[in-house]
């Protein structure tokens, strides 16, 4: 579904991202891990079409199902079904809930009602609080609202920027209960995160990233026993 080939990230003239390759299939669980700054959430801006991505010849490129979206506007990428739920759960803070859900569904105008009571089976609470105002959200309803605001475009794969940062565990736990029930629904996930140990567990494969570039591929069940990822990730 998601090609990721031979692709190298700037940020004016600095390089971020070094050759990175990586595949998502479609109906995939997958997860990115690394350390701060390693360049994960410029994986995901590349793919959005937010940083400036450069190619290594013909068959490099980022490929949804195909399409290439290296120079299509971020726009056009969205509406290919790619949603994002970023870094710091950024929702419209002056908005309501509901009108942060409406926008979310803007590629989608018809059956947003019907949609948002799709949202509402997953987060009950959101329809508790429509009116309210997202800045008035507590850390966990604030994620709940940008997952919720990314459902609403339908999408067939969804990128999270690390939705459990800075949450209290049992929120975290329900945010990683809510990405496997999206995922079960049938939406591909790519997943960001730096809480290993719970991501490894629930993704089928792990992308490991350093210093810009992939250092280890494999599947997360095996990862969890890698003597590397257990002293690095996994402080054991
Ligand atoms: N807009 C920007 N302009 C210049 N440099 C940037 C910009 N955004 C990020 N960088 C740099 O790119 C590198 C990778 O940053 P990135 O945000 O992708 O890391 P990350 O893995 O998401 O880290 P974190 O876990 O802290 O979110 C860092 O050195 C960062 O300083
Ligand atoms: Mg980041």
């Amino acid at each position: 579904m998601l090609s990721i080939k031979h692709i190298d990230a700037f940020y004016g003239d600095v390089q971020v991202l070094f050759d990175i390759n990586a595949e998502i299939r479609e109906g995939e669980l997958i997860s990115i891990i690394g350390p701060n700054s390693a360049g994960k959430t410029t994986l995901l801006n590349s793919i959005l079409g937010l940083v400036r991505v450069a190619k290594h010849g013909k068959e490099s490129g980022i490929f949804f199902n195909s399409t290439d979206l290296t120079s299509m506007r971020t726009e056009k990428i969205i509406a290919q079904g790619i949603a994002i739920v970023p870094e710091g759960a950024r929702v419209f803070p002056d908005m309501s809930v509901y009108d942060n859900l409406y926008l979310g569904g803007y590629t989608r105008k018809d059956r947003t009602e019907e949609t948002m009571e799709e949202v509402f089976d997953v987060f009950p609470r959101l329809k508790e609080r429509l009116t309210q105002q997202a800045k008035t959200l507590s850390g966990g309803e604030r994620q709940m609202l940008c997952i919720g605001r990314a459902l609403m475009s339908k999408p067939r794969l969804i990128v999270f920027d690390e939705p459990s940062l800075g949450l209290q565990p049992s929120i975290v736990l329900q945010i990683f209960d809510v990405i496997k029930r999206i995922h079960e629904n049938g939406v591909t996930i790519l997943l960001v995160e730096q809480n290993v140990y719970h991501t490894l567990t629930i993704t089928e494969r792990t992308y490991v990233l350093e210093h810009g570039r992939i250092i280890i591929e494999g599947k997360s069940s095996a990862l969890i026993g890698d003597d590397y990822v257990k002293r690095t990730y996994l402080a054991i």
